[in-house]
């Protein structure tokens, strides 16, 4: 029998908007002959690969596609927002919005040590997941954004948000219809089925959020500081041409304060941290040089905008020997 996780040699690659929409027209129809009248589910973290086999199950099976967007309170500035606008009210999806926040920063308060924060989000998501999954009847069908590199990686399982851990009891049969395409292949797949060209072409956010950023022992306040001084510099990105050449850029804030001087007062606050870096497969990464009169604007409106942080500092190192992340 053929292996259907192994890429036909002769399988083009799909570059073009006609190849998309071949590509699409091929995998509705069997999407809609695998479902039949059934209902499929699907972990919509609002990432590229989830939300464009959300758009693919909407175009092929419409309403039997219920999308469950959990937010864990790591998401960035309105991001759970844009997932309600595209898919809610612009796709009319069937969408479960459920705000988890307090669960998930509850369950972290004090717990410092990295691993064990993205275990804990982890094992959250999967458990809030599922009481939603049970709260659905007549589910048969679980979908994921599997994609090629996932297969060739791994066994095939992402990780944390593709759901890979419910229970022994609430095994789907599994919906994969991406799991052939490389990367660029399921943007322009996402483009032609028509989302967004932000929310296709974003670039790469850890499963746990801006929880790997709000460094050690994750508190709100300093969070929401994160929240909002990633949000400047993802505008400023945005606005001065570097969001598309940029492969991966954030700001991570240390548990530290120093102090400061603001109105003539003392004023101690945390460093943001910009780091803003250029990979191929985020094996190994170099540092783009920002234009320093965009790192002095950028510094100027986060020490003046986001209450809490007073120094804006830019992370030179390269990986290795940093990673990409801090945590
Ligand atoms: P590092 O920090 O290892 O990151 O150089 C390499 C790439 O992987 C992303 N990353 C993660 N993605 N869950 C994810 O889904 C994680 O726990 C995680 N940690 C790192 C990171 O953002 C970078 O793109």
């Amino acid at each position: 029998m053929m292996d259907t996780n192994v890429r036909p040699e002769n399988m083009n690659r799909i570059t073009t908007p006609a190849l998309a929409e071949a590509f699409i027209a091929e995998q509705v129809a069997a999407l809609r002959a695998q479902i039949g009248d059934k209902k499929v589910l699907l972990a919509l973290s609002g990432g590229v690969d989830s939300s464009v086999v959300a758009a693919l199950l909407i175009k092929a099976v419409g309403q039997q596609l219920v999308s469950v967007h959990v937010n864990h309170g790591l998401l960035r500035k309105n991001e759970a927002e844009q997932v309600i606008e595209v898919f809610r009210n612009q796709m009319n999806a069937n969408l479960v919005y459920v705000d988890a926040t307090d669960r998930f920063l509850n369950l972290l308060a004090g717990v410092s040590s990295p691993e064990q924060k993205r275990k804990i989000i982890g094992a959250e998501f999967i458990r809030v997941f599922e009481e939603e999954a049970r709260k659905l009847e007549g589910i048969e069908f679980l979908a994921q954004g599997t994609i090629y590199p996932d297969i060739l990686e791994s066994d095939g399982v992402k990780a944390h948000h593709n759901v890979g851990g419910l229970p022994e009891d609430m095994q789907f049969e599994l919906v994969e219809p991406l799991k052939l395409l490389y990367k660029d292949e399921v943007r322009v797949v996402g483009e032609a089925l028509g989302l967004p060209h932000g929310m296709v072409y974003r670039q790469p956010f850890p499963g746990p959020g801006l929880g790997v950023r709000c460094l050690g022992a994750i508190d709100r306040p300093r969070l929401e500081a994160l929240r909002e001084a990633d949000a400047i510099l993802r505008e400023e990105f945005d606005k001065n041409g570097l969001a598309e050449k940029v492969w991966q850029y954030f700001i991570a804030i240390p548990d530290v304060k120093s102090v400061g001087v603001k109105d003539g007062k003392r004023y101690e606050g945390w460093p943001a941290i910009i780091r803003a870096v250029n990979t191929l497969d985020a094996m190994s990464a170099t540092i783009e040089e920002i234009p320093y009169a965009l790192l002095h604007h950028i510094t100027e409106r986060i020490t003046h905008e986001v209450p809490g942080i007073n120094r804006v500092l830019y992370d030179l190192t390269p990986k290795p020997i940093g990673t990409i992340e801090w945590e």
